[in-house]
């Protein structure tokens, strides 16, 4: 059973009266606070022997991901990671220098952030493939719905990417994506999400910065993440996923080389945490900003959690609250 020395004495008697877990894994899904004994008792029950994913393996996830995935793995045996969603996002503009700045000082141990590439072929740090929703681009560039793929990095990089969040970050910048990993590199692990853009580009980016082994690369588009590790194997990467993690998945999974499965904990049944760790992946879970939330993630496995507000979840993790929630 994995973290079992994280057990309060009442949740080892909870799973000692365990109901049988084909009861649990019919009516828990997603993680919250009332599935929060369901995930106890679903972790207890399911965690085993290793199981063949089914496809051809490229290599045991557990051993994938080069330094980048064994640091990962040693930091999540004491307790989960701490992502930082697009930097420290909930205080301050996302996907900018002064949110990354931000989370690396709260301690995350990931920082996340999205990039896109520019019309001249630069890549830029924004979650959206519009500019309209964090930045002044409507008013900048004299048309709405601009695409960063439209714009020039000249172009992107002139726009206010901080008065959308409040008056006070007025003049917040667009940060390339090297200006984002030379400001997140020295602090935390970036874990660089690719919405838009070539691989080539990117492994180019990471050899020149000697990044290569010191990200996690992850990706809605796994082929994508297949073409990147076929251009560098070295490179750690994670797919991310939203839907139900059916068998058929699973098998495409396997191809993509990921070390980590990064999933919306809404979709992720609690059953799902034993299954991906029988085949050796690490599990993320996105995103969760609530306390019931973060002890639900705690409790269920999760070896890293991805949040808006990573100060908080660093400050409970902190004060040991997740492990002794219940009196
Ligand atoms: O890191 C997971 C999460 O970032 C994926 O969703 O839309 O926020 O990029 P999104
Ligand atoms: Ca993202």
């Amino acid at each position: 059973m994995r973290r079992s020395f994280f057990l309060s004495p009442n949740m080892e008697r909870i799973i000692a009266g365990a109901r049988p877990m084909s009861t649990v894994s019919r009516n828990a899904r997603g993680i919250s606070g009332l599935a929060l004994c369901a995930a106890v008792l679903a972790w207890g029950c399911t965690a085993g022997p290793a199981a063949p994913a089914g496809g051809p393996p490229a290599g045991p996830p557990a051993a994938r991901g080069g330094p980048t995935g064994a640091e990962l793995r040693t930091r999540a045996r004491s307790t989960p990671l701490v992502v930082a969603h697009r930097g420290d996002s909930a205080a301050l503009p996302e996907n900018t220098v002064p949110a990354f700045r931000s989370a690396i000082e709260r301690r995350a141990d990931l920082v996340e952030l999205d990039f896109h590439e520019t019309r001249d072929g630069v890549l830029v740090c924004v979650h959206d493939e519009t500019l309209d929703r964090t930045t002044d681009a409507e008013q900048a560039l004299g048309r709405k719905e601009a695409k960063v793929s439209e714009a020039s990095v000249e172009e992107v990089a002139g726009l206010d990417a901080g008065r959308w969040k409040d008056p006070r970050f007025a003049g917040t910048r667009i940060p390339t994506l090297e200006e984002a990993l030379r400001a997140i590199a020295p602090g935390a692990i970036a874990m660089v999400e690719h919405k838009r853009g070539g691989a080539g580009k990117l492994v180019e980016l990471l050899r020149r910065l000697d990044l290569v082994e010191r990200v996690l690369v992850q990706s809605f588009d796994w082929p994508w993440l297949e073409e990147l590790r076929g251009l560098e194997p070295r490179v750690a990467v994670a797919a991310l996923g939203g839907k139900e993690l059916t068998e058929e998945r699973l098998r495409e999974l396997e191809r993509t080389g990921a070390c980590m499965v990064h999933w919306d904990a809404r979709a992720l049944r609690l059953e799902d945490f034993a299954r991906l760790h029988r085949l050796g992946y690490l599990v993320a879970v996105y995103t969760i900003d609530d306390e019931i939330s973060f002890l639900g993630a705690f409790v269920a496995g999760a070896d890293a959690v991805t949040t808006n507000r990573p100060g908080e979840l660093r400050a409970l993790l902190d004060a040991g609250t997740l492990r002794s929630a219940r009196p």
